[in-house]
Formats: C-alpha cells, sequence, structure tokens
C-alpha cells in the first residue's frame, strides 16, 4: 500500500468503531468553543464525526449542523443527537449554500482535509465577518507519565496525537490566530486502552501490532502511581486555530 492510499485509509478508518469512538474520544474545552464563536449563533460542525464537537456546541445554545462523509459516524452522531441536522459530504464538498453560516469548527479533522479544496469550500459557505475554527486535542507530553505513554503508543504508521497543527493561509481569511487550552478526560486503565485503540495509528495496524501496544500500555499504566489506583484525570491540551472570514 502506497502513501496515499495508507492515508485515505485511515482517514476512513473511524467508522468502524463509531460506537467506542463516540464513548471514548474526548470532547472539547467550552472556553475554547467560546473563544472562536464569539457571538455567532449558526454553526457547521465539519468533520462532525460522531458528534463529540457538536454536543459542545449544543451547550451553548448554537444552531448546528453536521457534515460528515462516513455513514457509520453519521448514524453514532444521529443516534445519539437525533435533533441536529447530520449531511453527508466532506470538507472539499460541503452541502450547504454560499454565506450560510456564521461559523465553521472542526474538531481533530483538519489534518485529514485536501487543505486548499477545504478552504475554498469553508470561506464560500462561510459569511463575511464569520468565523473559521480548528480545534485539536493532544496529550500533555510536559507531564512525565503522559510522555512515557506516547513512546508506547507509536505503530508502524506513527504517533498518536502527533498530529500537525497547521492550516495555511487563505486570501478569504484573515491572518490565523492560534490558542491553547488545558484540558482533561477522566479514564481509568482499560477506558484509556478504548480511547487509544479509536486512533488511527493503532486501529489500522494489524491485529499483531495492535495486541502489542495494547500489552505494554497496559503493564506500564499498571506500573504507576498517577495511573494505577483506579479513576485518574488523562491531562490533555487543546489547540485552536481561528480565523475570521473577510
Ligand atoms: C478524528 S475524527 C473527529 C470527529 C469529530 N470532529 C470529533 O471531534 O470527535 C475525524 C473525522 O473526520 C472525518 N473525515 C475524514 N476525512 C474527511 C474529509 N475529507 N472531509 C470531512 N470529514 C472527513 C472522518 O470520517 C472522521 O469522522
Amino acid at each position: 500500500m502506497d502513501e496515499s492510499e495508507l492515508f485515505a485509509k485511515r482517514a476512513s478508518s473511524f467508522g468502524a468503531n463509531a460506537a467506542a469512538y463516540a464513548q471514548h474520544r474526548p470532547g472539547y474545552p467550552a472556553e475554547a468553543i467560546e473563544w472562536v464563536i464569539g457571538d455567532r449563533m449558526r454553526v457547521l460542525d465539519l468533520a462532525a464525526g460522531t458528534g463529540r464537537l457538536t454536543e459542545g456546541l449544543l451547550a451553548f445554545g448554537l444552531e448546528v449542523t453536521a457534515v460528515e462523509p462516513d455513514e457509520a459516524m453519521r448514524a453514532e452522531l444521529t443516534r445519539r443527537i437525533p435533533d441536529v441536522p447530520a449531511l453527508d459530504g466532506s470538507a472539499e464538498d460541503i452541502p450547504l449554500p454560499d454565506a450560510s453560516v456564521e461559523a465553521v469548527l472542526v474538531g481533530h479533522a483538519f489534518h485529514w482535509f485536501n487543505t486548499d479544496k477545504a478552504l475554498t469550500e469553508i470561506t464560500r459557505v462561510l459569511r463575511p465577518g464569520g468565523v473559521f475554527g480548528a480545534l485539536w486535542n493532544h496529550d500533555d507530553l510536559t507531564v512525565d507519565w503522559v510522555a512515557g505513554l506516547a513512546e508506547l503508543t507509536a505503530t508502524s504508521l506513527g504517533e498518536v496525537q502527533r498530529v500537525k497543527v497547521d492550516v495555511p493561509s487563505h486570501d478569504l481569511l484573515e491572518p490565523h490566530e492560534l490558542k491553547t487550552f488545558p484540558h482533561r478526560q477522566r479514564r481509568t486503565v482499560e477506558s484509556l486502552l478504548a480511547t487509544l485503540g479509536t486512533h488511527s495509528q493503532i486501529s489500522v495496524a494489524d491485529a499483531t501490532e495492535r495486541a502489542q501496544v495494547f500489552d505494554r500500555v497496559r503493564t506500564y499504566l499498571w506500573s504507576r502511581p498517577e495511573t494505577s489506583a483506579g479513576e485518574f484525570d488523562r491531562p490533555l491540551i487543546t489547540s485552536v486555530v481561528r480565523a475570521i472570514r473577510r
């Protein structure tokens, strides 16, 4: 399999684990959402998956439309949040009219897009003065046990959580601003393993490699005082890029 085939396989891998994804992936800090949205109301959650970011947007009383290409992810979103319209579409082909939303948010997915095509579409559906925001959740590698964990979760397909926080500039967007927010997820050894299993570096790896990762991570987590005594907080950092539509 060449690199572009593997990329496509990973980008479309999430639906096979849709229920686990919805249950085990972290949401996003309210402060991060507020920083992007301001007082805007009509929001597109692009690459909405099972709705982890959608839930955070609804907590602000926003009017949300979800767009997601994977049928199983979309079905899980609709099962969990039936009132939100979940449309079949991609970042490169957004099924919404021109200038129809005040904000486009992308949760942990911009790195899967063809960024040129996606920004053309995002700026098309955004009204002037609207906002584009891309959010990513990362492990907080300044915490010793988390840095140790990160070394153990790498597979032949790459390192979990090492996605690039990068949004290219675009003529129709003001210069980007970047801000980070502390975040956390309540976990146990087994539920953290379930979270890691939803990352494409692990879920797309072959079964033997996946079992090896889980064995070494489980042994590590049971050996650490921070994680071996029941529930614990997994320290995360949410990175957010925000840019205003000219
Ligand atoms: C890591 S999940 C993030 C889901 C959700 N936003 C969240 O925060 O939990 C990445 C999502 O991006 C979707 N995706 C992959 N390529 C895409 C594309 N080109 N356009 C739109 N969505 C895409 C996947 O189907 C998957 O649901």
